[in-house]
């Protein structure tokens, strides 16, 4: 089988690199000729661990290629993703001017029967507005289908999660649509993975409800952590205790400086729009979104209660920029914003990142970039951990401290044990924890 990716961002590379893994040939499609040009050359634009084996082996062995020119790709496939981008607009809504315009030019090239899928996340009836947005601008009277395929991936372990995830979704009216989209997930029917089908507003909505629940359960924990700080209760050990639970289960029930990224923040709002516009209130999910707004800010309140609000003159050092380990994806990344409110507040910073660096750049030129953790804390005021590298996670406390001017040790991400960091002589605040 031949399919197309519109769009070769996250999701569209892990895709196609993966189905192509599994033996289908696929054209990797992008407007943006530089990073195409670096596909072609055999770079891959953003890190993600084990993908640049992935894409090389699979270019290789001729199964994978990588061009501007949709016409083509879309009238070789039989299939055809939609990966671009739904950022969000002022209002919170999802931006659906890629979609749009993806789906008109795939009008243009429609000359036999094709299935059309939606990966990119999207509001419901997106399913439908592309069906018509086709049918209108398609060239001949040819056939096609619609079908809603959202993506669960998490970047930083991307491709195990697209080789192996807990479930697949397909939303669909026609059988021939659902049939074909089953025949390319073959591989991952032999190792058993559920396959839920549905209809396309179903499927839309999935992704929604999958990303806001957790979201949820972070603020859930983040709020729960201001508590514990309260009555001297240790967070860690309350989500352990919830977390055994198995209606409850341990995942995303960390505290630390509140979720980021690409997807949370973006599908939580995403979301409160599609149901204020039906007049419908989803207050949980409007609290976990102002709870996470108040958490981000928090962190940075936290430097200020036992430093001062004046941080002039005053360095620190903050370890990890991307919004979560293995990623060097900074989009709204809580790191961005409390060196946004410690610079408000007057402190030069220094930091090290072990591959956000050069994205942060962008958003932070007047930070110190270093080498190291070492580095990033010489002649430091404090070390400020934001980012739980696993680099981060056993740093040689002595040497931190005889790096730093003062011991202030902040840990947003409760990787450290108290008791362990306070032994070495520094003042240490976390989140939840006495
Ligand atoms: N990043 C994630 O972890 C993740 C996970 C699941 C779902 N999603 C969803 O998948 C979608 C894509 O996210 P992403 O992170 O891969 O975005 P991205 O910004 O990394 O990639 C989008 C790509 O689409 C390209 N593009 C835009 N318009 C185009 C056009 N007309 N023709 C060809 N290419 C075009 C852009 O140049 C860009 O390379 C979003 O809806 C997102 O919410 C993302």
């Amino acid at each position: 089988m031949h399919i197309a990716i519109i769009g070769t961002g996250y999701v569209g590379l892990v895709t196609g690199a993966c189905f192509s893994e599994f033996g289908v040939s696929v054209t990797c499609v992008d407007r943006d000729t530089s990073k195409i040009d670096m596909l072609k050359s055999g770079k891959i634009p953003f890190y993600e661990p084990g993908l640049e084996e992935l894409v090389s082996r699979n270019v290789r062995q001729g199964r994978l290629s990588f061009t501007t020119d949709l016409g083509p790709a879309v009238a070789d496939s039989l299939v055809v993703f939609v990966a671009v981008g739904t950022p969000p607009r002022g209002d919170g809504s999802a931006d659906l001017r890629y979609v749009d315009a993806v789906a008109r030019e795939i009008a243009g090239h429609l000359t036999s029967y094709k299935v059309i899928v939606t990966k990119s996340t999207v509001p419901v009836g997106t399913g439908e507005r592309v069906r018509a947005i086709i049918a209108e601008h398609r060239a001949e009277a040819t056939d096609f289908d619609i079908v809603s395929n959202p993506e669960f991936l998490r970047e930083g372990a991307a491709i195990e999660d697209f080789m192996r995830p807990n479930r697949v979704v397909i939303g669909a009216r026609s059988q021939q649509a659902v049939a074909i989209l089953k025949d390319l997930y073959r591989p991952l029917y032999l190792i058993e993975t559920p396959v839920v089908v549905t209809d396309i507003e179903t499927a839309e909505l999935i992704k929604y409800a999958s990303n806001s629940f957790l979201a949820v359960k972070i603020s859930f924990i983040n709020e729960l952590s201001r508590l514990c700080e309260e009555v001297g209760a240790d967070v860690k050990t309350v989500a352990k205790g919830m977390g055994l639970d198995g209606r409850i289960g341990g995942k995303f029930l960390h505290a630390g400086a509140g979720f980021g990224g690409s997807c949370f923040p973006k599908d939580t709002r995403a979301l409160l729009q599609i149901a204020s516009s039906r007049n419908v209130r989803l207050g949980i999910v409007e609290a976990a979104v102002s709870a996470n707004e108040r958490q981000i800010t928090l962190m940075a309140e936290k430097v200020f209660g036992v430093m001062g609000a004046d941080l002039t003159g005053k360095t620190l050092a903050v370890l990890g920029l991307s919004f979560k380990p293995n990623t060097d994806d900074i989009r709204e990344a809580p790191a961005i914003a409390i060196i946004s409110a410690l610079r408000a507040a007057g402190a030069n910073i220094r930091t090290y990142d072990p591959v956000a660096m050069d994205n942060a750049k962008a958003v932070l030129p007047d930070a110190a970039y270093c080498e190291d953790a070492y580095s990033a804390c010489a002649g430091a005021d404090a070390v400020v951990i934001v980012t739980e590298w696993n680099q981060f996670r056993n740093l040689d406390l002595q040497r931190l401290k005889s790096a730093l001017k003062a011991p202030f040790f902040f840990d947003f991400r409760n990787i450290y044990e108290p008791e362990k960091v306070r032994a070495h002589g520094f003042t240490y605040c976390s989140v939840g924890r006495r």
